[in-house]
């Protein structure tokens, strides 16, 4: 399964994500990485050698012209799946048109709760006693696409917003791992979550 991951920040998912990839038995390659700047996460890709490409919307006049380049650029490796994982841009109607049901998205809270840009200082601002880790197929909303998979994180006492993310990031690494290991090995269908 080709993948081409986007990111947005330090990709400590996209490395967990790259040591996966490089066991031999792993049936996904990530083919490329992508980012909306020049984010830190991109040296992992380098490190493993694998190319990457930075579209950043301030040079385009609009939102659109962006996606229509970040679509260009993604489209060139001929991904099997793109995986946004700590990407931090919406992305436009056509983009999400042209690659769904084949976009998933992780996010760091129990969708429907929380979603959005700050899903942990929202869990934490809610004072709840247990938020999550969530796998989706991207559609036009913000973290409002189908549920792949999810699994609940407790908040501790004391937790601030480093400490929670922490404790949920590990669980996010290993739902993607499993969902990209489903998708791949065939055991799971995009096409007919997308459609339910
Ligand atoms: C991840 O928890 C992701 O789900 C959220 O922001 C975090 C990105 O972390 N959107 P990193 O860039 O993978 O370290």
């Amino acid at each position: 399964l080709r993948l081409v991951v986007l990111i947005s920040g330090g990709g400590s998912n996209l490395r967990a994500l790259l040591d996966s990839a490089a066991d031999a038995g792993f049936p996904a390659r990530i083919v490329a990485v992508g980012a909306d700047r020049d984010a830190g996460g991109l040296a992992h890709a380098e490190e493993f050698g694998i190319p990457t490409f930075v579209v950043a919307p301030s040079g385009f006049p609009t939102r659109e012209a962006w996606g229509e380049e970040l679509l260009e650029q993604i489209q060139r490796w001929q991904p099997d799946l793109v995986v946004l994982s700590g990407f931090m841009r919406l992305l436009p109607e056509r983009m999400v048109a042209a690659l769904s049901p084949a976009l998933i998205n992780t996010h760091p809270a129990y969708l429907p709760e929380f979603p959005g840009a700050h899903g942990v200082r929202d869990a934490l601002a809610a004072g709840v006693v247990e938020t999550g880790a969530s796998v989706i197929v991207v559609d036009n909303g913000v973290d409002t696409g189908p549920i792949i998979a999810q699994q609940r994180v407790p908040v501790l006492p004391g937790d601030t917003e480093a400490t929670l993310h922490d404790r949920i990031k590990p669980v996010e690494r290993e739902l993607l791992r499993q969902v990209i290991l489903d998708i791949a090995t065939g055991r799971l269908e995009l096409k007919e979550l997308a459609r339910s």
